[in-house]
């Protein structure tokens, strides 16, 4: 039993120090509740403002994309390179391990394949089950000017609202159909649709010609999708100029995993985005780690 007789009857109330009153540091995110900060300071690293996301969901609506054939063979030794893992549920309980430790970001929409319009999804995860799977954020595609541009944005604005109520965060992911322009006033527009609605960040797509633009005018942080397979120095190129001009991070799939050494690639990309490596620097140390194997 603790001694009572030692226990000391002077206390320190430090009435000369207020108490400090953080702002949170990311981009738009100050007014929300505890556990969505905290949510999103697992996803986006404190120290740096930004995230790298290891994109691996392309199967929802593909199959077996190539590089994700196998995903314990492929994914799971990149993941501890990862700031935050973005997949499926079904992945993440048939092949992530439980002792995990990177945050995860859980595509929730879903409903359509290749075969079809994909603009016609559906919510496709109760909000009880993201609790359950420890999810720090979920994730919606979002199809401005779509077909099913209306149903996919109540979608999202749905999820926000579950979310809302349990603290979790909501990524809205700008879908661009393949009749649509990849500009930065196609972006502009899309990326401030997701946030005026709610969304707490939002992933697009890099563009060459005024990007600082999307980027300025998105109130919420923006993360970029890596899109199809470049050689690695232009990939490289591309994660450099978004975080110059603004972006919070990446997410970032195909360029990663189909990748010649995507351990090595994963690396270069995360001097990119925490370090402000540039590209050519970047590159040295991806072929430096790919020569090591
Ligand atoms: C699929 C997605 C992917 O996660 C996204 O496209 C990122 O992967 P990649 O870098 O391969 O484009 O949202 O809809």
């Amino acid at each position: 039993m603790a001694d009572l007789d030692t226990l000391k009857e002077t206390k320190e109330y430090y009435l000369d120090i207020p108490q400090k009153s953080e702002a949170f540091f990311l981009k738009g995110s100050n007014a929300l509740d505890w556990g969505m900060q905290n949510r999103l300071a697992r996803i986006f690293n404190p120290k740096t403002g930004r995230t790298v996301m290891l994109a691996f969901d392309h199967g929802y609506f593909q199959g077996p994309t190539t590089g994700l054939e196998r995903i314990d063979i492929s994914i799971v030794p990149l993941a501890p390179y990862a700031d935050t893992l973005m997949l499926t549920r079904g992945i993440l309980r048939s092949t992530i391990p439980s002792s995990s430790i990177q945050a995860i970001v859980m595509r929730a929409s879903g409903g359509t394949s290749m075969l079809k319009e994909l603009s016609n999804e559906a919510i496709a995860v109760d909000i009880e089950d993201s609790i359950r799977m420890n999810v720090a954020a979920m994730a919606v595609q979002v199809f401005i000017g779509g077909e099913h541009e209306k149903q996919s944005i109540i979608n999202m604005t749905r999820l926000i609202d579950q979310g809302t109520r349990y603290g979790i965060p909501t990524l809205a992911v700008t879908a661009v159909g393949k009749e649509m322009v990849r500009d930065a006033r196609y972006f502009r527009l899309a990326t401030r649709i997701c946030a005026e609605l709610g969304a707490h960040y939002i992933k697009t797509y890099y563009v060459e010609t005024d990007f600082e633009t999307v980027t300025a005018s998105c109130p919420v942080p923006i993360v970029i999708a890596g899109g199809k397979k470049l050689p690695e120095l232009d990939a490289l190129k591309m994660a450099y100029n978004a975080i110059q001009q603004g972006a919070a991070g990446v997410d970032m799939g195909r360029n990663i995993f189909q990748s010649e050494a995507p351990v090595a690639m994963i690396q270069a990309v995360r001097g990119v985005v925490h370090e402000n490596e540039t590209p050519e620097k970047a590159f040295e140390l991806y072929n430096t780690l790919k020569a090591e194997g």
